[in-house]
């Protein structure tokens, strides 16, 4: 298939979670992208334990109802997994050609990867040159085995074909890059709160520099509603979702704001531990993204105490979308990895996976170029 051919055409992305299904279908047009329709859908408890998909029959069906109601018509499948299966690295070579990277990632790879090489998928994407030209900057990824393939099993047992698997951070990086199109300089972190995982991503410009999934979310806040208010779990799930009776409004905010304090606690662990790892620029915005995000008070939060602007990350920004492509009432943030995935196309990625016969492919970076070289044709 011709790489950049009229052939090409968008994926359906599939982000599963722990709490939901979100897809998204985007369909290119001149200039840019056209959202088809985009569809969540919750799962029942217990699904998806520690990145892990349990109830595989429970998944393939919401995959299947959310298709049907949302009148999605794609069968072949962008998704991503993140979490403590996943590894990203930032690592330098002695320099080499781009055929000699791809040539020696696997064994180099052995030394960065804290699990058993044969249990995982490789991939890698090809930074350049370091600024004196001795080394080559490559950011190297690798998945479970297991984890990508109970995913791909359920994709296929919903009947669909799991064509790519990338990482949720990648592409909340790509879909920030489409819709923000950042100058170079700028320098940005990307915090997509889920229920069970927290991915932390700092962006400067259009380069992604570096990820990290913290395992803290949403549940986060229902468990500590539910013990402090002694209600149930389902109770504590309506009550942080400002549902909550009257009289007990007052006790959920100071519950929701310990829980907020806790995890800007880790945000600001992850922001310092990358300020030590490299020359930081000042932040410029956080933009945030996922459920959880939408938590009452954590934006204000997160702008008091990093004292920067905090935006919700609109994946939608630079996007068509007509009045019916996103379920009624839905304000867009939920649907950044999905929509980031969608972006993607059989055969996008140059390097391709490291190893033959992975099926795991991420993109980033340059993706901007590519795209550009797509949405031109
Ligand atoms: N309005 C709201 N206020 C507070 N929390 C909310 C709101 N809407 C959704 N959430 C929370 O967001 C979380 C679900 O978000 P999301 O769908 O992004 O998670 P997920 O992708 O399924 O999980 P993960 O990626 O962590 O496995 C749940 O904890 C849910 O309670
Ligand atoms: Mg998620």
């Amino acid at each position: 298939m011709a790489l950049f051919g009229s052939s090409a055409s968008n994926l359906v992305g599939l982000d599963i979670g722990s709490s939901t299904i979100k897809v998204v279908s985007l369909q290119s047009v001149r200039g840019g992208y056209q959202l088809e329709a985009a569809g969540i859908e919750p799962l029942p408890g217990g699904s998806v334990v520690d990145g892990a998909i349990a109830k595989r029959e429970a998944v393939a069906d919401a995959i299947n109802h959310v298709f049907h109601s949302r009148k999605i018509k794609g069968d072949q499948i962008a998704s991503s997994v993140s979490g403590p299966a996943v590894i990203v690295k930032r690592i330098s070579l002695p320099a080499r050609s781009a055929a000699e990277v791809g040539e020696s990632i696997h064994w180099e790879a052995e030394q960065y990867i804290p699990f058993d090489i044969a249990e995982v998928y490789l991939d890698y994407h090809l930074l350049g040159p370091s600024e004196d030209g001795s080394e080559t900057n490559v950011i190297l990824v690798a998945v479970k085995r297991e984890t990508i393939d109970n995913q791909s099993d359920v994709i296929a047992m919903a009947g669909k074909e799991p064509a790519i698997m990338d990482l949720d951070s990648f592409a909340l990086h790509n879909i920030y890059e489409v819709n923000y199109k950042p100058k170079p300089d700028r320098v940005v972190a990307l915090l997509n709160i889920g229920a069970s995982v927290m991915n932390v991503n700092i962006a400067t410009g259009n380069e992604f520099i570096f990820t990290r999934d913290i395992g803290m979310g949403g549940n986060y806040y229902t468990e500590y509603v539910q013990r402090d208010l002694g209600v149930s779990y389902e109770e504590a799930e309506k009550y942080k979702k400002g549902l909550a009776p009257e009289e007990l409004k007052g006790t959920v905010s100071t519950v929701l704001q310990s829980v907020s304090e806790i995890l800007c606690l880790e945000v600001q662990k992850t922001f310092d531990y990358f300020r030590t790892a490299s020359d930081f620029e000042e932040l410029e915005t956080i933009y945030i993204c996922g459920g959880a995000s939408r938590t009452e008070g954590l934006r204000d939060y997160l702008q008091e105490t990093f004292q920067v602007p905090v935006e919700f990350l609109n994946p939608f920004q630079k996007i068509k979308a007509d009045g019916r492509a996103l379920p009624a009432g839905n304000d867009g943030c939920d649907f950044a990895v999905a929509a980031g995935l969608a972006l993607r196309y059989r055969g996008d990625k140059p390097t391709g996976p490291a190893k033959k016969g992975s099926s795991f492919s991420f993109l980033t970076g340059n993706l901007s170029q590519i795209l550009k070289k797509l949405t031109q044709r």
